[in-house]
């Protein structure tokens, strides 16, 4: 939701902020904006509605000018995407200017009581509101120097932001404040970075401080690093950390996506969330954040999982997962809904907080509330150190390595591998899983990854002529029982929103009270039927389906005959235990929608509307 970069160096400024821009547009796409402070101490401008290249095209006479800058990409909240809301904002007086990842909630008040003050703007931002504020605390007090401004008009304002702030007046001087939204700074060898996150600066510096909420910082090549509080102006220690990302794992390797490289990481990214947590050998899974809280789980009336989006449909999984393993009663809530409903929360509830990033901001402030009400909180997430993993009293990381394709595929089937562990350890643990079944549904779990290489190599072909077929197609529906209706949600969810084409998901008994009224020879339907899991009952509503001509595209087990011999198109994937099956027959319903995408011409990285991280409510 809008990415950062800024930099002072000894580099070219450009560069820097232009490449860093690219790692970070997954975050938003719809404008983008540089400033760089020219040899003369005067900050020049350019911005336009567009991607990064758009951008390009317009300032590139900026290369090689300047050691120090600024830029932005925007996701738009206040105003549509058009070259005068493009960030960087200036203030009135030309001197300050600003980049903001976030929303300004108060920014009406301000702005009437900035109007009234005499201050002009060109935009329809909150983003330009808060520049201003800035140059009016400098105005109202000669006295006052630029960070104190910045800090007195963060003081002003509530809502989510992270900021970059540069005053002509300061050369060499960046001010960045955080509240809700991410912000890292880069340590070099006489440079500094910033950046909503660490891929901008990976392939510099693998030191960095993470900013914390309610904190700012004063950055300059002369002064290093000085951080406050936004409240206080307290002084802090910062605390610098080690980057474990790498360059290469944030680049495509070869692939034409990054969708289509994550979705062939999956093999890796769901043993890498096993590794040193499932212990066939011992029989043991390993879950530091589960044992050294185990008698919260034991003693939970229920476990509530929250979470949005891909995340949310993982947490219907993991209901089913808890519930039939563990026997523990499962909530699944949309966080959105859930923090705005005055919710029945005690001290004897769990809640598990599902999300790839750990910054979305609906599941963060739902996180906030049952932690007020006293539950205890639990996180999974995929991206280390995020806002959600730190206010978690415990939880488990998904390590699928960073997902750039703002269509989540590895960290579902990672958030999937992990509620499954949850499932079988307190399963064991509380005595409703007996050792036999546990042993054999953990050494079924260990070889998931070999079955989903073995997926991707015998459906990535078939599965692009399938595609071809449906290039046009106005509406889809996707089909499932048990533990497959959230895998049919999930199917339909990847493929409209990287291909525009609609699409239902529905548990398969579920079409005949309503949907089944949309199925004629136009209508594709994805119906998910492996032999595990209300196989005959997935016969039947196949029957429904073709009774009515709807095209099917049946996702079975291998050898598989009954639906086989109904489907138009058949995708075998190997037979597991029902509750193995979304993570395998997820992966064709990935492919299938980033392949229908291709062909219709769609960036399927970066899908119109959508952005990685969504930082504002
Ligand atoms: C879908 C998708 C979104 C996210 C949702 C939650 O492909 O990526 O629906 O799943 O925005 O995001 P996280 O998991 O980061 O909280």
């Amino acid at each position: 939701m809008c990415g950062i970069v800024g930099y002072t160096g000894f580099q070219d400024a450009y560069d820097i902020v232009i490449n860093g821009l690219r790692r970070l547009e997954y975050r938003g796409y719809d404008s983008a904006g540089i400033v760089l402070e020219d040899g003369n101490n005067k900050l020049e401008v350019e911005k336009t509605k567009g991607k990064v290249d758009d951008l390009v095209r317009i300032s590139e006479n900026l290369k090689g000018t300047s050691k120090i800058g600024m830029g932005h990409t925007r996701w738009a909240t206040h105003g549509v995407p058009s070259d005068r809301n493009s960030h960087p904002h200036l203030s009135n007086n030309d001197k300050i200017a600003l980049v903001h990842n976030g929303i300004i909630e108060n920014y009406d008040t301000i702005k009437t009581m900035l109007t009234e003050k005499g201050f002009t703007f060109k935009s329809e931002t909150d983003t330009e509101v808060l520049v201003n504020l800035i140059q009016y605390f400098m105005d109202l007090n000669t006295e006052t120097d630029f960070p104190t401004a910045v800090r007195y008009a963060l003081n002003e304002v509530y809502g989510a932001y992270a900021i970059t702030v540069m005053h002509e007046d300061y050369p060499g001087v960046l001010v960045v404040g955080r509240l809700g939204s991410p912000l890292a700074i880069g340590i070099g060898e006489k440079e500094y970075f910033i950046a909503s996150d660490a891929s901008p600066f990976v392939e510099f510096t693998k030191e960095a401080i993470y900013l914390e909420e309610g904190h700012m910082a004063t950055i300059s090549l002369e002064n290093g690093v000085d951080i406050r509080t936004i409240s206080e102006n307290s002084k802090i220690e910062p605390e610098i950390q080690e980057l474990k990302l790498s360059l290469e794992q944030i680049e495509k390797g070869g692939y034409e996506h990054f969708m289509l490289k994550e979705i062939f990481e999956q093999p890796k990214s769901v043993h890498d969330t096993m590794r040193g947590r499932l212990l066939v050998d011992e029989g043991v899974i390993k879950m530091a954040g589960i044992w050294d809280h185990i008698e919260k789980f034991k003693n939970a009336n229920r476990i509530i999982i929250i979470a949005c989006g891909t995340s949310w449909h993982a947490g219907l999984i993991g209901e089913y997962l808890i519930e039939e393993y563990a026997r523990i009663p499962v909530e699944v809530e949309y966080a959105s809904e859930f923090r705005y409903r005055n919710p029945i929360i005690t001290d004897k509830d769990v809640v598990i907080a599902i999300s790839q990033s750990g910054e979305t901001a609906d599941t963060m402030a739902a996180l906030k509330l049952a932690k007020e009400k006293g539950a205890f909180i639990y996180g999974i997430c995929n991206v280390v150190d995020s806002s959600i993993a730190r206010i978690t009293d415990a939880g488990s990381y998904t390590h699928a390595g960073p997902e750039i394709g703002v269509a989540s595929t590895k960290a579902f089937t990672a958030q999937l591998t992990i509620l499954t562990l949850i499932a079988f350890k307190l399963g064991k643990h509380n005595g409703n899983l007996g050792n036999a079944d546990f042993m054999s549904l953990i050494a079924e779990l260990e070889a998931i990854p070999k079955r989903i290489e073995d997926v991707l190599s015998s459906t990535h072909e078939l599965v692009q002529n399938i595609a071809k077929d449906f290039v046009n197609a106005t509406n889809f529906l996707y089909l499932g029982r048990g533990y497959n209706y959230p895998a049919a949600l999930e199917g339909a969810l990847k493929l409209k929103e990287i291909s525009y084409i609609h699409a239902e998901g529905y548990p398969a008994a579920e079409m005949k009270h309503g949907p089944i009224a949309l199925i004629d020879e136009n209508m594709p339907i994805v119906i998910i039927a492996p032999k595990r899991g209300h196989y005959d009952k997935i016969v039947s509503n196949v029957q429904e389906i073709k009774a009515r001509k709807g095209k099917v595209i049946a996702v079975v087990n291998k050898g598989d005959t009954q639906v086989s011999a109904m489907a138009d198109y058949v995708i075998e994937i190997p037979e597991t235990s029902e509750c193995f099956s979304p993570i395998v027959a997820s992966v064709p319903l990935q492919l299938l929608a980033y392949y229908i995408a291709v062909y219709r011409g769609a960036n399927v990285d970066q899908p119109r509307n959508l952005a990685k991280s969504v930082t504002v409510e």
